[in-house]
């Protein structure tokens, strides 16, 4: 049960509630949405249990173990560069992270002041355009956020992690469904429920079938190491099987959820679905402004959207800490100290992107754009393909039978899975997307 809560609030996290709707809207919905559920349960699945199965085995830091099974098996240590790669994915994603868990955090304040309360879209949109914009302020709750998630790794993650999964989950269920209670008589609810599920399939460019797949990478926090730093604490009689399931549910119920709440919004207030990361902090806020103690309600989701923010941002700094600790023997506080302070620095990249470097583009856009869309798309990707190939090809049938509970029909359903369905669609899906495949 720990395990199953800890993946969870790794796995649920402003890539549920901020991420997947902003992407399903400048993607175009429908078809974008179906793709990345087809991605999260066909390659998700087989990933996930991949990954947690590789950690249970090598029972350490994602490094080392992929360094060792590999050379159990008559490799050369080459596989450790799978592991470092993932380690250097997690500090990236949390240098982003971070500051969209500050803005978070933020929110709970401009909650509380009343900021909401019958504000019309335009201002609401005003409040975040002022406070992302605002160097001094976004940094300074960057720094929060990253200073408080550096204390808790820096003392040991595993005991208030479960504890805080264990409430926040199904509070922020409960606020979703308030949420969706209020998006079903917005006026706005069928148009929202079109835009996600109608697919205009004529309109799906590679570009957004890529996209779908590092969205379920992302926010099922596969292919960077994370699952597998947690399944070396995984006790041996857990399923490794029903854990990935249950954890896969869990975290698509959110992001449905969010979709269905944010998109009605959108379409009642005549905003644009496609506007960005500021999407949900554009939308959410309205409904609470015209909602019955909206203040108290706007506050509660935004302390409990940050904890969903926390226990996900200790997934992702997990590897690189570990890797430290064990690999150069520094002790938990001076590794979460200098992988934290290296996230922090990093992270004026992203609180950057939103002010003084707005106009700064190359490639995908700000430099925030950049670092998201070459982890989300190709780091996480490429790390969950070779993640895969490694527990289905190089480690032999016994070691992973063994992990997953026996060569039954379920264990043959994965091999097959994770032997030609994950590599291959990821492997088509990048070279589709770099012209290769016309
Ligand atoms: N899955 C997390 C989210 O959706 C983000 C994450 C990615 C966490 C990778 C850990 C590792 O918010």
């Amino acid at each position: 049960m720990a395990f199953i809560l800890a993946v969870t609030g790794s796995a649920v996290g402003l890539g549920n509630i901020w991420k997947f709707p902003y992407i399903a809207g400048q993607n175009g919905g429908g078809a974008f949405v179906l793709v990345y559920l087809l991605c999260v349960f066909v390659i998700g699945m087989p990933v996930m249990m991949s990954e947690i199965l590789i950690g249970r085995r090598g029972r350490r830091n994602p490094v080392a173990t992929m360094a060792l099974l590999g050379e159990e098996e008559g490799h050369a240590r080459h596989w450790q560069w799978v592991g470092a790669m993932g380690v250097i994915a997690g500090i990236c994603i949390l240098s982003y992270y971070s500051v969209v868990a500050g803005w978070t955090l933020a929110y709970v304040q401009k909650s509380l002041s009343g900021a909401f309360a019958g504000a019309s879209p335009a201002e609401v949109r005003g409040i975040f355009e002022g406070f992302s914009g605002n160097l001094l302020q976004s940094s300074l709750v960057h720094t929060l956020f990253m200073g408080v998630t550096i204390l808790v790794v820096a003392r040991g993650v595993e005991r208030g992690l479960e504890q805080a999964v264990k409430f926040m989950v199904p509070a922020l269920l409960i606020l979703m469904l308030v949420l969706l209670a209020y998006a079903i008589n917005s006026g706005g609810f069928g148009a929202g429920l079109t835009f996600m599920f109608d697919p205009d399939w004529e309109a799906l460019t590679i570009g957004a079938v890529l996209a779908a797949m590092g969205q379920a990478f992302f926010t099922l926090s596969l292919g960077m190491g994370a699952l597998m730093a947690y399944g070396a604490y995984l006790p041996q009689e857990t399923s490794i099987t029903g854990t990935s399931a249950a954890v896969i549910l869990a975290d698509t119920v959110f992001a449905v959820l969010a979709g269905l709440v944010i998109f009605p919004l959108v379409f009642a207030n005549g905003l644009n679905p496609s506007e960005g990361p500021g999407l949900v902090f554009g939308t959410l806020p309205l409904a609470f402004g015209r909602m019955q103690g909206g203040a108290f309600f706007a506050a509660v989701f935004f302390v409990l959207l940050s904890f969903a923010a926390w226990t996900s941002a200790i997934g992702l700094m997990e590897p690189a800490v570990a890797w430290l600790v064990e690999r150069y023997h520094r002790t938990r506080a001076q590794a979460a100290v200098m992988v934290g302070g290296l996230i922090w620095l990093l992270g004026f990249g992203t609180v950057l992107s939103f002010n003084v470097l707005s106009q700064f583009r190359f490639l995908r856009g700000t430099v925030y754009d950049n670092v998201d869309w070459f982890t989300s798309n190709v780091m996480l990707p490429l790390g969950g393909m070779l993640i895969t190939v490694f527990a289905a090809w190089v480690m032999c049938r016994n070691s992973s039978a063994d992990e997953l509970g026996g060569a039954g029909k379920l264990y043959r359903l994965w091999r097959f899975l994770a032997r030609f369905v994950a590599p291959l669609a990821i492997a088509f899906i990048f070279l589709r997307t770099v012209g290769v495949l016309g």
